[in-house]
């Protein structure tokens, strides 16, 4: 099986970025975390990150007939962005929305998703946890269909 795994906005300063609600670990920590799950799974992954809303569309896209799955942290776009929601839907590709905190929690803007309708499901509020949780949880999915 092939996963792409997507992080959104700002993702990239995760460890000095509000630490207090985002945790202490990097991208990169982050990423190696989900390589040694992803090697036990034994699934391939691919991963990236962008700041630009249509350059994760052009990622979203990109998935169609080549990838699997998509394990994505849409960041502040999860609130926004319509053009995300689309590009999944239109590409059909199973998918796993994960935050690091529990977005439910915070302030009401964050409490919407627009991803959420066109995901599997979504995990919020276990810090880089979430990511791993979501990992197994769509290989599990994929495995099942
Ligand atoms: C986030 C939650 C979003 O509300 C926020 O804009 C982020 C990160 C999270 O992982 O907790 O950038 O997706």
């Amino acid at each position: 099986l092939k996963i792409l795994v997507l992080h959104g906005p700002n993702l990239n300063f995760l460890g000095k970025r509000e630490p207090g609600i985002y945790g202490l670990k990097t991208l990169e920590d982050i990423n190696s975390l989900l390589q040694s799950l992803a090697s036990e799974l034994g699934v391939e992954l691919s991963i990236e990150q962008s700041n630009h809303e249509g350059a994760l569309v052009d990622l979203i896209q990109s998935t169609f007939g080549v990838f699997d799955g998509l394990l994505i942290n849409p960041a502040a776009y999860t609130h926004t962005s319509v053009a995300i929601r689309d590009a999944i839907a239109a590409v059909a590709i199973p998918t796993v929305e994960v935050h690091l905190s529990n977005i439910h929690q915070r302030e009401a803007f964050r409490h919407h998703s627009y991803i959420a309708p066109v995901a599997i499901g979504q995990i919020s509020g276990f810090g880089a946890e979430s990511y791993c949780l979501g990992l197994q949880a769509l290989v599990t999915h994929l495995r099942a269909t």
